[in-house]
């Protein structure tokens, strides 16, 4: 395990976009496995630099999203379909991108679905990860096991409520999920976990070092033998390079 401390928050996204833009100058068609949430937002807006300054050509990789709020479309401001298109793709040349289909009724079907596009694509050759506060991984809650591959999941209490920031009422938010499995994530080449902020700290220091638990999802980064963690001076107060 590779560990960056960066010190703001600016420079952990640099030094991230600077990896996913080594990984595509390396691999034009590369799977880049990419996430939501607050944290790689800043990335991708380097990426999206990267991209205006012409340094950096999307039209041969494959993205494939995390995660995906089950019941919300493409439309939805809070879909993870319509963030993605926000806050990347509509902004770079990238054509093929993929993440599980909210709109399907039927769980089976959507997760199949999802699963048949990422075993199609091949391994990822760089997932992004973001970390939740209670050590989750894409959609994967405490207790998930790890051989999970796409599934629907019923959201836990702590992401409810970290995500009804983005929500006008707390009905609103939504309780199941999409989301790619351990097992999938576990595959990718490499992974590249960001963490910045102090309210990132315990959950990092606890997944990083503490036990491989299912109960800290993102303990099983351990094991896995190409993770790259980024993370600034907040996030990593305990950790001396
Ligand atoms: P955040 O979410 O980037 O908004 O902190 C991370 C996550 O829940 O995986």
């Amino acid at each position: 395990m590779k560990i960056y401390k960066l010190k703001t928050e600016e420079d952990a996204s640099k030094k991230a976009s600077e990896i996913i833009i080594k990984t595509i100058k390396n691999k034009e068609d590369c799977v880049l496995g990419l996430a939501t949430g607050s944290t790689p937002l800043k990335t991708y807006q380097f990426l999206i630099d990267a991209y205006k300054n012409k340094k950096i050509d999307f039209s041969k990789v494959a993205a494939v999203n995390l995660d995906e709020y089950k019941g919300l479309s493409k439309d939805d401001p809070n879909s993870y379909s319509y963030f993605m298109d926000k806050h990347l793709f509509n902004q770079i040349n990238i054509k093929n991108t993929n993440i599980p289909d909210g709109m399907e009724k039927d769980p089976v079907k959507a997760c199949n679905t999802y699963q048949k596009t990422l075993n199609n694509l091949g391994p990822v050759d760089l997932q992004i990860l973001g970390i939740g506060l209670n050590g989750h991984i894409g959609f994967n809650e405490p207790g998930t096991d790890f051989n999970e591959e796409t599934h629907l999941v019923s959201l836990s209490k702590s992401t409810i409520s970290a995500n009804r920031r983005f929500f006008l009422k707390e009905e609103d938010v939504p309780k199941f999920a999409y989301t790619m499995g351990i097992k999938t994530i576990m595959k990718s080449k490499t992974i590249l976990l960001i963490a910045t902020g102090k309210n990132k700290k315990e959950i990092l220091k606890e997944s990083l070092t503490g036990p491989v638990t299912t109960n800290v999802p993102a303990s099983i980064l351990q094991t896995h033998e190409n993770v790259i963690v980024i993370g600034d001076s907040e996030s990593l107060e305990w950790y001396e390079d």
